[in-house]
């Protein structure tokens, strides 16, 4: 394996080999430790990320912003509402212009049918790494941050576990696909064996599933799908019950909506955690949808991960930062 991530696009975990995650993940905790100490890592000295969202982000906006910070750098926010872009000017300039001045570019793009293609043009025209902060495909980052939380909770052999990834119920928005997609991928890849549960309509993109099967068969692992959430939970040594579009439903959000709305009973209590292992923890990539997709008992409660989830954000974002930039 090369230790050699310089210059590198981050769009998708499946573009890395299983050594080179775990290199990253193997990173992220050597930067958590020498956080908890006080530990400066300027590794990245007057280096610049430009960060683009064209959605909303609390996590991963500030993860990358502080990081990059304590990292020696500095990152732009910005909102292409207020950039050109609003004027039509197109990815290929933008990657251009921006490789001229800094040392990586971050989006976060959701838009059904459009993310992923922006993230992949930009990354055509970029001589300096693109970050994903999220796209309608994949949401490497979050993707990261629960390998490494998983690893902090069962060890570094995870062969076997069995994770519970299920829809939920939420009025919020329509989430993205691209967490539950980015796990499908990458958690076979690490010897987990997934359940995969939502109601009738809500699948996830047929070709991500494929290449998700794919890997479980390579890896030796399953990957099943249920309609059925209860079936998903039962020994469940992982469950991350958590809402997405049914982007598959209709074009029409509202008409979306109402199919959601008939799904209230998929959501999170103590009395389906009692259908996992009594050593299961609950994950989620945050925002919840408190009282929609689980209940404060369960969310506060004993089983969960999800604030250490959350702050994983954190070390797998510098990690990945402080790999793939500092080439030039
Ligand atoms: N999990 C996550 O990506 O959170 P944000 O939407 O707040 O960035």
């Amino acid at each position: 394996m090369s230790s050699m991530f310089r210059g590198r696009h981050f769009i998708s975990t499946q573009d890395f080999t299983k050594e080179e995650l775990d290199l990253i993940v193997d990173l992220s905790l050597d930067l958590k430790r020498r956080f908890a100490v006080g530990e400066l890592t300027p590794w990245l000295p007057y280096q610049t990320v430009f960060m683009i969202f064209f959605d909303e982000s609390t996590r991963t906006r500030n993860s990358i912003e502080a990081g990059i910070t304590q990292l020696g750098g500095h990152a732009h926010f910005l909102n292409p509402k207020t950039m050109q872009t609003a004027h039509g000017e197109v990815a290929r300039d933008t990657a251009m212009i921006f490789s001229r001045f800094g040392h990586a570019i971050a989006v976060r793009h959701c838009s059904f049918g459009i993310g992923n293609a922006f993230l992949n043009e930009l990354a055509k025209h970029s001589s300096v790494p693109v970050l994903n902060l999220q796209d309608d495909y994949y949401h490497p980052m979050q993707v990261m941050a629960d390998l490494m939380t998983i690893r902090e909770r069962f060890g570094v052999n995870t062969r076997g576990l069995k994770v519970a990834v299920s829809w939920a119920y939420a009025e919020s928005h329509l989430k993205p696909l691209s967490v539950p997609q980015s796990q499908i991928l990458a958690f076979p890849r690490y010897g987990m064996d997934v359940t995969l549960a939502y109601p009738e309509g809500f699948d996830l993109m047929p070709d991500i599933v494929d290449k998700a099967k794919q890997s479980a068969e390579e890896s030796g692992t399953k990957l099943e799908i249920t309609h059925d959430m209860d079936e998903a939970f039962k020994g469940a040594d992982v469950v991350i019950p958590k809402s997405w579009g049914g982007f598959y439903v209709s074009d029409n959000p509202d008409e979306i909506m109402a199919e959601v709305r008939k799904h209230k009973d998929w959501i999170c209590t103590p009395e389906r955690m009692e259908l996992a292992a009594k050593h299961s923890i609950y994950m989620h990539a945050l925002p919840a949808d408190r009282g929609r997709e689980v209940v404060d008992e369960v969310i506060d409660g004993p089983q969960s991960v999800v604030i250490d989830e959350a702050e994983n954000r954190l070390h797998t974002a510098k990690a990945i930062m402080a790999l793939t930039m500092g080439g030039k």
